[in-house]
């Protein structure tokens, strides 16, 4: 039998194949961050559709860290009560989920937060953003902090399988990881120890607050493709070994920044007419030069974290590596875990457009998945849409 569909286990928790849908913005909440019915409905179907694990969109710890208005929010007691409905629904059929939890740090506006975004450092103003950010100060790091730890014991009272930690494309853990967004030369910065410190003290609230056995992912960035060096594979390498050291149950490998490399992240076609529709007039013609100069860069090279996914492989021991990243044929998942590079196979583009993939994979009625990575699904979150397959276009 291929490997594929055999079990294994993250922490405690036993999946019954290796297929994992990795974690996706939808653009489906409501305004308020509470999960709707077309969030159920496409969690549902996915579900159905026989992956072995589900990590929806982001979730937001903390008002100061949202990242799009119709993201899905677990910074309050209310939301509950819809993540649990979220939850079971999964459950019933048959499905595994965790939650993915997030705070945005600079990759936001002060038109979505009320307030100048936080981020490690106030380096720079970026290129997509515009944002100067507010350099954290000690309290509001212990304050995010705990927001991590609230939102874990939210997730478990949500009845969730467990949490991914977002530590990659750029966002606030990632900040801190990479030395290109966190220049600071106190305890939190200046060294890779010191670096990894919100991190880790992250995992450590965490421990505090859900049973020893609730499993805890990380998706790390392998490479931050910043203007000056970030996180390289290198540097992953050490904080994976952290990571496994700290008892973490998987390590998902990623890479690439909203605000500087987001076609590193979602390779493929670059939809200039889609993300050019999000810009106001008077910013299209800069855009387009902008946005144009990346058509024709990123074509996807199947499995493209595969390289770093095998420099870390070997310090993760025991704890499963999940690689996600434009993996597209059966015979190429088949072998990145015939070789051991992997556990287990993440996937985003295809499962938005063929949510029952992985049914048909095993009954043999597909060798490759359908998704052509023209990055329609997305173009639409800057666009405000709901996420789904627009490779037709956008609804007129
Ligand atoms: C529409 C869209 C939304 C995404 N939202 C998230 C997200 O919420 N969290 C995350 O970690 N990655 C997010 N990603 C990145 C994917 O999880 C994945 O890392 C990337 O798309 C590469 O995998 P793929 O080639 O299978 O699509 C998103 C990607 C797309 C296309
Ligand atoms: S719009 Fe459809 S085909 Fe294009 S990348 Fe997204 S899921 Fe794949």
């Amino acid at each position: 039998m291929s490997l594929l569909f055999t079990p294994k286990k993250i922490g405690t928790l036993e999946l019954p194949n290796r297929f994992v849908h990795s974690a996706t913005y939808e653009g489906m909440a409501r305004g308020s961050g509470e999960v709707s019915d077309e969030l159920i409905k496409r969690y549902e179907k996915l579900a159905k559709g026989g992956v072995g694990l589900i990590i929806p969109g982001y979730m937001g710890v903390h008002p100061t860290g949202r990242a799009y208005p119709y993201q899905i929010s677990i910074d309050s007691d209310e939301m509950i009560p819809g993540l649990k409905k979220l939850a079971d629904t999964v459950h019933r059929e048959g499905g595994k989920i965790v939650f993915q939890l997030n705070h945005a740090g600079r990759q936001t506006t002060r038109g979505m937060i009320g307030q100048t975004p936080m981020a490690p450092s106030s380096n720079g103003r970026d290129p997509i953003y515009f944002v100067k950010p507010k350099e954290m100060a000690e309290d509001e790091i212990r304050e995010m902090i705990k927001a991590f730890g609230a939102a874990a014991r939210r997730a478990g009272q949500a009845g969730a399988d467990g949490i991914q930690l977002h530590g990659a494309h750029g966002y606030l853990i990632n900040e801190f990881l990479s030395p290109f967004f966190n220049t600071r030369t106190d305890s939190w910065g200046g060294s890779d120890e010191n670096r990894f410190r919100f991190l880790k003290e992250v995992l450590q609230e965490i421990k505090t607050v859900v049973p020893d056995d609730f499993p805890i992912l990380v998706k790390l960035n392998t490479h931050d493709y910043t203007p000056k060096q970030g996180i390289t594979p290198g540097l992953a390498v050490k904080y994976a070994e952290r990571l496994a050291a700290l008892g973490i149950d998987g390590v998902e490998v990623s890479c690439g920044t909203g605000n500087y490399s987001y076609m590193n992240m979602c390779r493929g076609d670059v939809p200039t007419d889609e993300f050019l529709k999000a810009l106001p007039w008077w910013q299209k013609p800069m855009g387009r030069l902008m946005i144009g100069k990346l058509e024709g860069k990123y074509e996807l090279e199947e499995g493209y974290n595969l390289a770093a996914a095998r420099m870390i492989k070997p310090v993760l021991g025991d704890t499963p590596l999940f690689l996600v990243g434009g993996m597209r044929t059966v015979a190429h998942m088949e072998e990145v875990l015939e070789n051991n590079d992997a556990d287990f196979i993440s996937m985003s583009r295809p499962f938005i457009r063929e949510p029952f993939l992985v049914n048909k994979i095993k009954e043999g009625k597909m060798d490759r998945v359908s998704c052509v990575s023209c990055n329609r699904c997305f173009a639409a979150i800057p666009n405000d849409l709901p996420v789904y397959c627009y490779n037709k276009g956008f609804p007129k």
